[in-house]
Formats: C-alpha cells, sequence, structure tokens
C-alpha cells in the first residue's frame, strides 16, 4: 500500500469510534466509504469531508456485503483498508439474557464482519490491503466479563479471526490487525440501553481505575489505526493492539 490518497471503508461510521476514524483517514486526504443503518448519521460523518462517501445498509443482512462492495467500487475504485468497527452491545448476566440481542451481537459483531471481509478480498488482495478489526480490550486473553459475557465473546471471537486471516492472507499480500479500544467516551452505553445518568456514572466511575486516570476519546482510538495503515507499519500483522489506557493489564 502507497501512502498515497488511499481508499478506506469504516463500518459503523456513523458515530463515535467509527466517525472519528473516518474523518482521521480523510484529513489526511484518504478516500472514506462510511458504512452504518442510519443515514443522517453518516451524513453528519462526511459533513464538511469532500472525501467521505456514505452507503447506508443493515450489515446483518444477507445483501450487504454485495451492497457494500459494490458501492466502494463506485465510490473509491478500490479498497486499500476495511476497518470492521461496526458493533452492538447489549449487558446482562446468563439468566437475563434476551435471544433477539444475543442474535443481534453475534450476527452484527461476528457474522457480518466474516462476510464482509469476504466479499472484498478481492479488492484487498488487489491493493495489499489492510484489514481493521476492532474488538475489545475487555475481552483480551483470560479475561472474563461477567454481565457483559456475549459481547466479549464476539470480540474474543473476532480477536481470533484477526490472528488466523493473518496466517491465511499475509501469503496474498493482505494484513490484518486488530485494535482492542478500552473505555472510550462514545455514548454507546446508551445505544447499549443504559440511561444518560448511568452511562456518565459509569464513565466517571471507570477513571480512577484507568492506570492514566481518565476514559479515552474516539480520537484516541482513530490515531493508532490511520497509523496502522501507514506504510511503515507494514511489517504488522496478526497482533491486537490495546489502546485502553492500561486498563487490561491491571
Ligand atoms: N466505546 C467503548 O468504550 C468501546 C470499548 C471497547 C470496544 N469498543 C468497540 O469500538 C467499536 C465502536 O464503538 P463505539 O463506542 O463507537 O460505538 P457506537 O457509537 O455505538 O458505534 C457502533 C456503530 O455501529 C453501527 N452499527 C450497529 N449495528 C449495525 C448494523 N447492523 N449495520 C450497520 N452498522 C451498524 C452503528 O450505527 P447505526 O446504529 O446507525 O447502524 C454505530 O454507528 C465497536 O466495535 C465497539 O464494540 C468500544
Amino acid at each position: 500500500m502507497e501512502n498515497t490518497q488511499r481508499s478506506v471503508i469504516v463500518t459503523g461510521g456513523g458515530s463515535g469510534i467509527g466517525r472519528a476514524v473516518a474523518r482521521a483517514f480523510a484529513e489526511r486526504g484518504d478516500r472514506v466509504l462510511v458504512v452504518g443503518r442510519t443515514p443522517p448519521a453518516l451524513a453528519e460523518t462526511a459533513a464538511g469531508h469532500s472525501g467521505v462517501h456514505t452507503c447506508a445498509v443493515d450489515l446483518t443482512e444477507p445483501s450487504a456485503p454485495e451492497a457494500v462492495a459494490k458501492a466502494a467500487d463506485e465510490a473509491m475504485g478500490g479498497v486499500d483498508v476495511l476497518v470492521n468497527n461496526a458493533a452492538v452491545g447489549g449487558f446482562g448476566g446468563l439468566a437475563e439474557l434476551e435471544r433477539a440481542r444475543v442474535e443481534a451481537q453475534v450476527a452484527t459483531n461476528l457474522v457480518a464482519p466474516v462476510l464482509l471481509t469476504q466479499a472484498l478480498l478481492g479488492p484487498l488482495e488487489n491493493a495489499s490491503g489492510l484489514i481493521v478489526n476492532v474488538g475489545s480490550a475487555g475481552a483480551l486473553g483470560l479475561r472474563s466479563w461477567p454481565g457483559n459475557a456475549v459481547y466479549g465473546a464476539t470480540k474474543a471471537g473476532l480477536d481470533l479471526l484477526t490472528r488466523s486471516w493473518a496466517v491465511e492472507l499475509g501469503p496474498r499480500g493482505i494484513r490484518v490487525v486488530g485494535v482492542a479500544p478500552g473505555v472510550i467516551e462514545t455514548g454507546a452505553g446508551v445505544r447499549a440501553g443504559m440511561t444518560e445518568e448511568a452511562y456518565a456514572g459509569f464513565l466517571a466511575g471507570m477513571a480512577p481505575q484507568v492506570p492514566l486516570r481518565r476514559v479515552g476519546q474516539p480520537e484516541d482510538i482513530a490515531w493508532w489505526i490511520v497509523r496502522l495503515a501507514d506504510p511503515q507499519a507494514g511489517y504488522a500483522s496478526g497482533a491486537v493492539l490495546a489502546v485502553d489506557g492500561g486498563l487490561s493489564v491491571t
């Protein structure tokens, strides 16, 4: 991948980390396609960034991989970087889990990136491209995550995909890396069902537990994802990078 203008797909680009990633790539002159279900949110990401194109698609739909591949081809003529960032959360102990929420998490966080990545293998191989899977520092290594275990299982699964695809796709010139955010202030807790007050309380309660004594901002993650796409980062593959202020090693 040359250090020229690149073509980047960011799933979940209408909010939070995905929006910051999309804008960070756009600000360095790259073409970006943001994917999500909510057209106004995608449009807000693109506002003021002429290189950002939008693709309103539900990634859990069977037609989504082909639709995104077509949109990327039309808008950008190729794919150098795929950021699998879209995800849904959902808290609850085993006894409280509802089938629909469990299935939504597995479908969005695990099945959708598998099938989207599969659909983009051709353009990624043509570009000697990069796949970035956005996991979670809470699911790294041998950690447990009671109360958030289904979400954590999807993220641990994504990390295994990162390692496996790095081995499988490396000979085809495609790099695969994971980025595992810690607690990042994106509003995602509210989208996962918490009240505004509960989410603010959660962030305030987490900050003193982080070695760097603050929760992260979406730009803290975006900076790393853009750097991992630099040609100078071209020997990194198969690794999952925790960007969490040190929380996962406490
Ligand atoms: N925030 C944190 O503290 C934190 C910590 C660890 C890891 N992460 C990970 O970081 C990533 C981004 O998180 P975030 O905090 O920025 O969350 P977010 O703001 O809720 O972003 C998730 C995005 O995914 C999109 N999305 C969800 N389901 C979709 C579907 N079926 N089809 C297409 N798009 C879909 C959402 O857009 P629509 O609803 O409009 O479709 C949304 O823009 C996620 O993978 C998350 O698991 C976040």
